[in-house]
This record gives structure tokens, C-alpha cells and sequence, in this order.
């Protein structure tokens, strides 16, 4: 994607900084505490105003959990959430009603998240009247404006959810949201139960509408492929950590982390004449009760060497803005030998350059292999 220049001297709008949260794993009558979920477990990054940051992984590794908590929908473990200059897991019930007008969540499932009995006026208007901000006719012309401005005919008030297609629906949850007019909207697969063409046309939607109401995102998704035509930058977790967060472009010329690469892998290329090693990751994902020590991709990851199983690997910028966990690029760590680099997953971004790392990188992370396409 052709990503927007960011003024990254601004401050953030939201800062979060080493998130965590844990579920108890409870047991017997007296509901005893034997153990925990792990779903997110210290990570950190920051959005700027009117930037959209892809937060991307598999199934499981804790992303729904992230956007919850940093709304607060679910409390959290441990961290903070620097939202506009306020930790949000400080704020007092008070604080966070008002807070919450400015940070708002789309959900994935655009049918269960409507409620059946409820008009699109009432579900739109919702929020409006419970804010205090208009009732009456006042609201209904507030939620018709709403309506039109993401593409629906305002007669729609009336109408119930189940009268709507699921591109529909999801543009229904996309006025709510817009409702109070707020400033960070934490997209939650917003997209990922469309079909691939409406995926688009919402997904166009969510960028005018950025524009246009100088918006933040948060747009989470499992599917690199829908995060990129939306990110300017994108955050890769994998079991409860963030393991790569770079520029949309970076990420995609030259990603950094075995993870990533072979996340990337896995996405079709538009010219079927273009050939490409396909990554297939062995193993499942470990659960995130016990997870695996040391790094905690090294159950899965092509590359493991010494140190990947016993040490947690440190937080590295590969290059500006451009971080990775991995021993790799650890001039620490970073293997004697360069044989390892042969195994990373060859995959195959469009537009492949080969970076020269940062000098402070050392030999081992020149010797680190910019991916590249695989050709016919
Ligand atoms: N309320 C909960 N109680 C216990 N475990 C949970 C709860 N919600 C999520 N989890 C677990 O936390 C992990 C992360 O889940 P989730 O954030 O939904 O992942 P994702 O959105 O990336 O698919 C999963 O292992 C999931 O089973
Ligand atoms: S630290 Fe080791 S196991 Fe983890 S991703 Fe890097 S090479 Fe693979
Ligand atoms: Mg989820």
C-alpha cells in the first residue's frame, strides 16, 4: 500500500506500554487459582493521530484481548494505556465514561454483534442518548446522516439487523461506532467474515472515513494480506508478545522475524506465473498457560539455534522504526554461524530489496537474508 507520510514527531495518541493480561485458571468449588492464561503478556507499542496500526497473528495469540483491555472492556493485568495524555487503567468509572467517547470498537461478526430486537435507529442512537448529546428528532437526524455518510439509505432507521446484508451490517457497526465522534476505533477483524470484494469496499470506507474525521485505528486482523491494504504500520504478535512492528513497507520488503516471513508466505501472489516457497509452519500453536521458554517461537521456528530455547530474545531496531525480537539480529546472541540464516523461510514479498543492516548490527545480521521472490 502506498502508505501516508506520518508526521512521527507528533505525540502518540495512544502510548501502551508493556500490557499484560492474564485469565485465571480456576478449579474445584472454591473456584482456587491453579493457573493462568497468558493472552497477553508485556507488549508495547503506540498509534499516532490519524494512523492505523495492523495488529496481525494467528488464532489465538491474543489480539481480541489486547483491543479489549486497552478499552477497558476487560481489566487489566498489568501496563499502561496512555490514551491522550491519561492512562485509561487509571481512570475512575467516571473518567471512563467519558473516555470512552473517544475510543470505540467494530466487531468482527456483523451478525451477532447487532442486536436483533433493536432498530438500527436505537442501535445507531444508543450511545447518543446515553452521552447525553441529542435525543428525539435531534438523534434521528443524527444516526440518517450517520447512515448515509457510510453508504446506506437513511429510510433504514426503521429497519431491523436482520434485514441487512453482512457488508451492511458491518457498515451499520461502523455508523455506531462513529457515533460519538471518537478518535482511536480499535477494528476488530472488522472485515475478516466478508467476502473478499465487500472486504474492499469497507475497508475503502474505513480510510475516507479516517480522513475525514481525523481517525486512529487499531485494525486487527489475522490475515496479513487484509492488514496491509489499511496499515501504516503493522504489529506481528505471536502467543501473547509482539515479535516484529515496522512501517507497512518495511514489513513487507524485508521482514525480519522467521514469523513474519513465513506469515507472509503463505499470501497468494496476484501473477499465478510467479512461483513461491510456500512456508508451512510445523507444530501448533503452544498454549499460552505454559509457553514455551526462552523465545517463544523456537518450538516452531525453522532458524532455532543455541541460545533460542533458554534466553528471551531482546527487542532489536533492525533498522529506524523497524523492531524485531529475535536472536538473530542480536549482535549478543547472533550466530557464529552463518548457515542459520540459510534456514530462515524464504518468502516472498512483492517487492524484495536486499537492506543493508545498520553497521551496529554486525556481520550476522548482514548475513541475514533480505527475502526474495522465487520465480519461474
Ligand atoms: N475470558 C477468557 N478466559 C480465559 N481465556 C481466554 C479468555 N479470552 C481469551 N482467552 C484465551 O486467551 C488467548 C488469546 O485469545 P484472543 O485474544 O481471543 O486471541 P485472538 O483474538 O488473537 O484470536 C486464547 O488462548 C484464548 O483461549
Ligand atoms: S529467537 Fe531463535 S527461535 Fe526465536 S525467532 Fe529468532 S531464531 Fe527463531
Ligand atoms: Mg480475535
Amino acid at each position: 500500500m502506498a502508505a501516508k507520510v506520518k508526521d512521527n514527531t507528533k505525540k502518540p495518541l495512544l502510548e501502551v506500554k508493556n500490557l499484560k493480561k492474564y485469565f485465571p485458571i480456576t478449579k474445584g468449588i472454591i473456584s482456587r487459582v491453579v493457573g493462568q492464561v497468558k493472552a497477553v503478556d508485556d507488549i508495547s507499542f503506540h498509534v499516532y493521530p490519524n494512523e492505523t496500526v495492523g495488529l496481525v497473528g494467528e488464532s489465538g495469540c491474543g489480539k481480541t484481548t489486547a483491543g479489549r483491555t486497552l478499552l477497558r472492556l476487560l481489566e487489566p493485568t498489568g501496563g499502561e494505556a496512555i490514551f491522550d495524555g491519561r492512562d485509561v487503567f487509571q481512570l475512575d468509572q467516571l473518567e471512563l465514561r467519558k473516555a470512552r467517547r473517544d475510543m470505540q470498537i467494530i466487531f468482527q461478526d456483523p451478525y451477532s454483534s447487532l442486536n436483533p430486537r433493536m432498530t438500527i435507529e436505537a442501535i445507531i442512537g444508543e450511545a447518543i442518548q446515553f452521552h447525553g448529546i441529542a435525543s428525539g428528532d435531534e438523534r434521528r437526524k443524527i444516526v440518517e446522516d450517520l447512515l448515509v455518510r457510510v453508504g446506506l439509505q437513511p429510510s433504514y432507521i426503521t429497519r431491523y439487523p436482520h434485514e441487512f446484508s453482512g457488508g451492511q451490517r458491518q457498515r451499520i457497526g461502523i455508523a455506531r461506532a462513529l457515533a460519538l465522534k471518537p478518535k482511536f476505533i480499535v477494528c476488530d477483524e472488522a472485515v475478516s467474515a466478508l467476502d473478499v470484494s465487500v472486504q474492499a469496499q469497507v475497508i475503502n470506507l474505513l480510510k475516507e472515513l479516517q480522513e475525514e474525521f481525523n481517525l486512529s485505528y487499531l485494525f486487527i486482523a489475522h490475515d496479513l494480506s487484509v492488514v496491509k491494504h489499511i496499515s501504516d504500520r503493522i504489529a506481528v504478535m505471536y502467543l501473547g508478545q509482539l515479535v516484529e512492528f515496522a512501517d507497512c513497507n518495511s514489513l513487507f520488503k524485508a521482514p525480519r522475524h522467521p514469523y513474519t516471513q513465513s506469515l507472509l508466505s503463505a499470501i497468494p501472489h496476484p501473477d499465478p506465473r510467479r512461483k513461491k516457497a510456500r512456508v508451512i509452519l510445523e507444530g501448533d500453536v503452544p498454549s499460552p498457560i505454559n509457553p514455551p521458554s526462552g523465545c517463544r517461537f523456537h518450538t516452531r521456528c525453522p532458524a532455532c539455534f543455541g541460545p533460542c530455547s533458554k534466553v528471551v530474545p531482546k527487542t532489536i531496531e533492525v533498522e529506524p522504526d523497524h523492531f524485531v525480537q529475535c536472536h538473530l539480529y542480536d549482535p549478543e546472541h547472533a550466530p557464529k554461524d552463518p548457515t542459520v540464516f540459510d534456514r530462515l523461510p524464504q518468502s516472498v514479498p512483492e517487492h524484495s530489496s536486499k537492506k543493508k543492516p545498520p553497521e551496529s548490527l554486525g556481520a550476522a545480521a548482514a548475513a541475514a537474508p533480505a527475502v526474495v521472490d522465487e520465480e519461474e
